[in-house]
């Protein structure tokens, strides 16, 4: 007997299978019943003829509520109405795990008892789109840099150094070494490892203290961070537009079904192709005063503004060379105006707002220490990326695409919480 995944079975039509899964609906008109099954492959429709089958396999029709799991056995017959263009006609029933009273029905939920069963909720469609896109933007990932020559370092979550902001940590007791905090970023410790190997990226979760209860934050949240050394802050940029645009046509090209699923109106990503639009941090404080914020000159752009500014582009823009006060301590002085830095943010198009944020790096010892302190870090702990200016300093870039954020862009998803498996939010560790 040949077990098969149900996306493999239209190669299989004549033979007897059997296919495993979850109900996902039943209906029976007395004679001939119908069970639909879901595996994450696929689904497909088994029929079960009363007159074809013992009465205990017809009787046991009768237990298959909402999310069995079952194993289904029977003829695989060509149907071109369905999906996968195939139909089971159904010999055997073997009930695997029961379903009483799935608590999820089809009528309306809130959002909040979806969220309280989030571990049940992730085996609907919608849900399960939003997966199958996110493992294609990661896979996106990894192969651009792959085919880019970058090579991979994985960087502590356990942290000494504070890596942005001092106001959203997350510290834990380390042994007798005082403080240790979750990373906020690879981004200091890949600093080192360009200088290793030229181009490297680290991927992995990152954890800010957010207490901001917006659609845009979450407390953990996965971060690709690439760094290159000998790339200024416009090769930076320009590397952020090829990325950002490969990824978005790959999900495109290969993510079709599960967009529709999503019905996501796909012509607005179809339009996110390099060159992307620029404008510098100055500028982008005009325009939005012009367009009623009230943004002053110094401030950093809050969500509302990015949401303002990104409607005047049919495409992503760079925004560049904000204060360095609104910024963090390791970007480049802007030796145009030192009021500056030498950085960006890439502000997604449809209000999605900023989804990368990137910069070059202070690589002047004695600026850089003199940033550190003036932001009030200890800097003993920062006396390795330090030592980074002392032996062979390099001009480098980087930035952090976050994916929780580019998930909900691509997905057109309201909030950011529906593109992690299991968000963490301010008030949500459960499940
Ligand atoms: O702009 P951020 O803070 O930049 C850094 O962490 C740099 N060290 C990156 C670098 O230059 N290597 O964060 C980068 C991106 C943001 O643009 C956003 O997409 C995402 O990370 N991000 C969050 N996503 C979800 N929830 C949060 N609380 C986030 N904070 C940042
Ligand atoms: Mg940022």
């Amino acid at each position: 007997m040949t077990v098969a995944r149900i996306s493999e079975l239209g190669s299989l039509t004549g033979q007897s299978v059997t296919v495993r899964g979850w109900v996902v609906t039943t209906r029976s008109s007395g004679k001939i019943a119908f069970v639909v099954i879901r595996d994450g492959s696929g689904v497909v429709q088994g029929i079960v003829s009363r007159q074809d089958v013992a009465e205990d396999i017809w009787a046991r029709f009768a237990d298959l509520t909402h999310e069995t799991a079952v194993a289904l056995t029977g003829e695989v017959r060509p149907d071109p109405r369905s999906p996968g263009g195939v139909e089971l006609g159904v010999r055997d029933i073997a009930i695997l795990g029961a379903s009483p009273d799935f608590p999820i029905t089809p009528k309306e939920h809130g959002t909040t008892f979806l969220f309280e069963h989030r571990h049940l909720w992730l085996r609907s469609p919608r849900q399960a789109a939003i997966a199958k896109i996110r493992h294609e933007l990661v896979q996106g990932i990894r192969d651009f840099f792959h085919q880019r020559d970058f090579t991979l370092v994985d960087t502590p979550i356990l942290t000494g150094a504070i890596g942005e902001e001092a106001g959203n940590l997350f510290a834990t007791e380390y042994f007798d070494l005082g403080t240790a905090y979750l990373a906020q970023t690879g981004q200091l410790y890949l600093e080192a490892a360009a200088a290793a190997l030229g181009r490297v990226y680290c991927f992995g979760p990152t954890f800010r203290a957010e207490k901001s209860k917006t659609r845009r934050h979450l407390t953990e949240f996965w971060m690709v961070e690439p760094e290159v050394a000998f790339n200024d802050s416009d090769d930076n940029m320009r590397l952020q537009e090829e990325f950002v645009s490969n990824l978005v046509g790959r999900v495109l090209d290969t993510r079709s079904a599960e967009l529709a699923v999503l019905e996501r109106d796909t012509s607005a990503l179809e339009r996110v192709k390099a060159p992307f639009h620029r404008i510098s941090y100055t500028d982008a404080v005009a325009r939005l005063n012009e367009l009623g914020s009230d943004i002053a000159w110094g401030r950093d752009l809050g969500g509302d503004d990015e949401t303002l500014l990104a409607k005047d582009y049919d495409r992503p823009v760079f925004v560049f060379n904000y204060p360095r006060e609104v910024k963090a301590f390791y970007m480049k002085q802007n030796p145009d105006d030192p009021r500056t830095v030498l950085n960006n943010d890439c502000l997604a198009p449809e209000g999605y707002g900023e989804i990368i944020g990137g910069s070059q790096r202070e690589d002047d010892h004695d600026t850089l220490l003199a940033r550190i302190e003036a932001q009030g870090l200890n800097p003993d702990a920062y006396g390795w990326y330090l030592d980074l200016r002392k032996y062979g300093t390099f001009v480098h870039s980087g930035f952090g695409l976050g994916i929780e954020r580019t998930l909900a862009w691509l997905c057109g998803l309201p909030h950011i919480r529906e593109a992690i498996a299991f968000p963490r939010q301010i008030h949500r560790l459960y499940p």
